[in-house]
């Protein structure tokens, strides 16, 4: 393994690919990413991460944003406690370090949301310092040149990857750990079969060389996800439709469409919605988080009177300042098609 950390230093400074968070070595403009990164690809980060920009270019400005702005920018990108707790932790680097971020690893740990790949990442590719930074790629390449039947699922084995990676860590650690992630999603890719005969490390890569690269790797079977079912009421009075904020819990604060769980019946529905004009069947979705999942059914309903226990709002306001969860998205759809 020793051997591989020149070769991949080098095919790393020739073929690292041009990323926006890359220009510089800002260490807010790396924490965002690396943030945006662990909840998607890096193609669908791009947009994310400008669009933040542009709305939040400094530690000062993301302390004073206010929480439905934050989650608004934050749309899509799922896991919202991650965008809550990078407020937080600017407001901590504007009263503890006066708005400049820390520069050790101790202190960067501290800050609220950054666990220890995070903070090995900035300290890395910010400040040089030598930390290690352990993601499922580094995981998956370790492993792969190791020939080892390690399950990376398991904490233990991620602790032991990222002893074994610092005592092979060059002095260039920030281009070294990118490196290391970058192969990981370029070449030596999950899932499938990874691109062996274009990659740096295939003379020195003992999976590739015992012809079990697919093998790992090994692949642990999942627990099962707790399944939930919900009926979601899309109701429509004149041009605006109903909404409510979620409380305490998953998706905490973000906005839903009125629902109870269950799968109801059209004339369930009709016992517990006031004043209907007209009701018809609409769509059915699945959304899968980490460990739940969710099967939802709805209701296009047309109400005479508001209910002023929900919040109303035209479709424009919705898109444009209601942080409506992921697992919504589509239901608002259907609303669209629905007034075609
Ligand atoms: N994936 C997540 N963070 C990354 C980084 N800094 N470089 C390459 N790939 C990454
Ligand atoms: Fe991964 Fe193949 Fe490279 Fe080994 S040789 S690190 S299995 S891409």
């Amino acid at each position: 393994m020793k051997d591989c950390a020149p070769l991949l230093l080098d095919w790393y400074l020739k073929n690292k690919r041009e990323l926006p968070w890359r220009r510089d070595k800002d260490p807010y403009h790396v924490w965002i990413s690396e943030i945006m990164l662990q909840q998607t690809r890096i193609e669908a980060v791009i947009d994310y991460y400008h669009r933040f920009m542009e709305k939040v270019p400094s530690i000062q400005a993301l302390s004073e944003i206010s929480e439905d702005e934050l989650l608004k920018l934050w749309e899509g990108l799922g896991y919202y406690s991650r965008a809550r707790n990078l407020k937080k932790a600017a407001c901590m680097i504007m009263e503890k370090y006066h708005g400049e971020f820390p520069k050790n690893y101790h202190d960067i740990l501290s800050l609220p949301g950054i666990g220890e790949y995070t903070a090995g990442a900035i300290s890395s590719i910010c400040f040089n310092l030598p930390e290690v930074a352990i993601d499922g790629n580094v995981m998956r390449v370790y492993c792969r040149v190791t020939d080892s039947d390690l399950d990376i699922s398991d904490l233990k084995v991620k602790k032991e990857i990222g002893e074994k990676v610092r005592e092979i860590l060059p002095k260039e650690s920030g281009d070294f750990n990118q490196g290391i992630m970058e192969l990981g999603e370029v070449i030596c890719i999950p899932g499938g079969v990874p691109k062996c005969e274009i990659c740096p490390l295939r003379f020195h890569c003992m999976a590739h060389v015992n012809h079990r690269e697919t093998l790992i790797p090994r692949k642990i079977v999942k627990k099962e996800k707790l399944e939930e079912e919900y009926t979601l009421f899309l109701i429509k009075y004149k041009n605006t439709y109903a909404l409510r904020k979620r409380g305490d819990g998953l998706l905490k604060n973000m906005w839903e469409f009125p629902n109870e769980n269950g799968f109801l019946t059209m004339e369930e529905v009709k016992g517990k919605i006031k004043n209907i004009k007209s009701i018809q069947s609409s769509i059915t979705n699945t959304h899968i988080f980490t460990h739940k999942k969710w099967f939802m059914n709805s209701y296009l309903i047309e109400v005479s009177k508001k209910d002023p226990s929900y919040e109303w709002f035209s479709l424009e306001e919705i898109e444009t300042n209601c942080a409506l969860a992921s697992a919504y998205m589509p239901f608002l759809e259907a609303i669209k098609k629905s007034t075609e």
